[in-house]
């Protein structure tokens, strides 16, 4: 009986502590063992009382001890203490923001047609934004009210549109040319649910002998397709930029009724996606490029543009209030 509490309340420090304690109460000449030794002697008709109670004082050493050892023992996979069978603690993946997603997205498709990828400043000069895209002196473009001056220099400037690249990009190389050019672009507009003062773009430029309106539409078509679905169809109307002549805005189906009317398309059942043409002579002047050799095309989008058709997104400031349960929507969508 004493033997018991006196095991019930042991206690160890260390390891080895316990192992000592392990020796002195249950190795071969440990206290237990000797009682089972004397056990031997005991009269026969005390040998059933006298047994159970050895055998509780043994179970319970055993699992004293054990427990003893085991609060030393923590890190090991024998131990309570571990299982390593057991799911591990996972951590909180982030993901792709949407426009990104959208913007390589844009970048594969163009790129399975040999485009490669440029950038250039985001501060410019008018010469990249403007004059070299043969924008007349006048043009309400270069107002105060659309675009953004440092300093109120005329001449240091956010650009309006990745259009500045196609220019960077003549005067550096030779045709042939076939490259896209992704980037942020300012303008000095009301922010709404439709329009923001920083958007991203996504222009395209391709230059080479006999390129034609052509070749232009087919690309155009085979993006629209792989964007949006291949049974997208695409429709350019007549319009006007100073770099390219002739210039055209693009539709395509609307991605929500495929065509047949809503509130998106406004019931016409298309949506305008971008501006093209064929890059003007002028330009191609400019930039150093023989005009009577080469002709190309360019057309350009906005990313915003193309992921709110693209996922039904309602309100363009979405894009950039970093609301998690906004952006945690896109987490697949690589
Ligand atoms: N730069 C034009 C815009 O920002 C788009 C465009 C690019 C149009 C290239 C034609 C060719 O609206």
């Amino acid at each position: 009986e004493a033997l018991l509490t006196e095991i019930k309340s042991l206690k160890a420090e260390s390891a080895a502590q316990a192992e000592e304690l392990r020796i002195k109460y249950l190795s071969k000449k440990g206290l237990v063992s000797s009682l089972f030794e004397d056990f031997k002697s005991v009269p026969p008709h005390e040998k059933k009382a006298v047994g159970m109670a050895l055998n509780e004082l043994k179970t319970e050493a055993q699992s004293t001890i054990q427990q003893l050892r085991d609060q030393f023992e923590n890190a090991e996979p024998s131990g309570s203490g571990s299982d390593l069978t057991l799911p591990g603690t996972s951590f909180p993946l982030g993901g792709r923001h949407p426009l990104s997603v959208v913007r390589n997205q844009i970048v594969d498709i163009f790129a399975r047609l040999g485009f490669t990828v440029a950038e250039g400043p985001e501060i410019e000069d008018d010469w990249h934004v403007f004059s070299a895209l043969n924008f007349p002196p006048e043009h309400p473009a270069r107002d105060m009210q659309d675009t953004f001056f440092i300093h109120k220099d005329p001449d240091v400037l956010l650009r309006t549109h990745t259009s500045s690249v196609q220019v960077r990009v003549m005067e550096q190389q030779e045709p042939p040319i076939r490259a896209i050019f992704p980037g942020r672009v300012f303008r000095n507009e009301a922010i709404s649910a439709r329009a923001h003062c920083i958007f991203h773009q996504v222009e395209g430029l391709y230059i080479d002998q006999d390129v034609s309106f052509a070749d232009l539409r087919q690309t155009l078509l085979y993006f629209a397709k792989e964007m949006f679905g291949q049974e997208t169809q695409i429709r350019l109307r007549p319009s006007y930029f100073p770099f390219t002549e002739p210039s055209a805005e693009m539709d395509i189906s609307c991605t929500l009724c495929g065509g047949a009317g809503c509130t998106m398309c406004k019931n016409t059942g298309w949506v305008e996606i971008l501006g093209c043409g064929m890059v003007d002579p002028n330009v191609l002047d400019n930039c150093h490029i023989d005009p009577k050799k080469y002709t190309g095309f360019a057309f350009g989008m906005g990313i915003e543009r193309i992921a709110v058709l693209k996922y039904q997104i309602k309100d363009i400031r979405l894009f950039f209030e970093n609301d998690i349960r906004f952006l945690e929507q896109f987490k697949s969508a690589l």
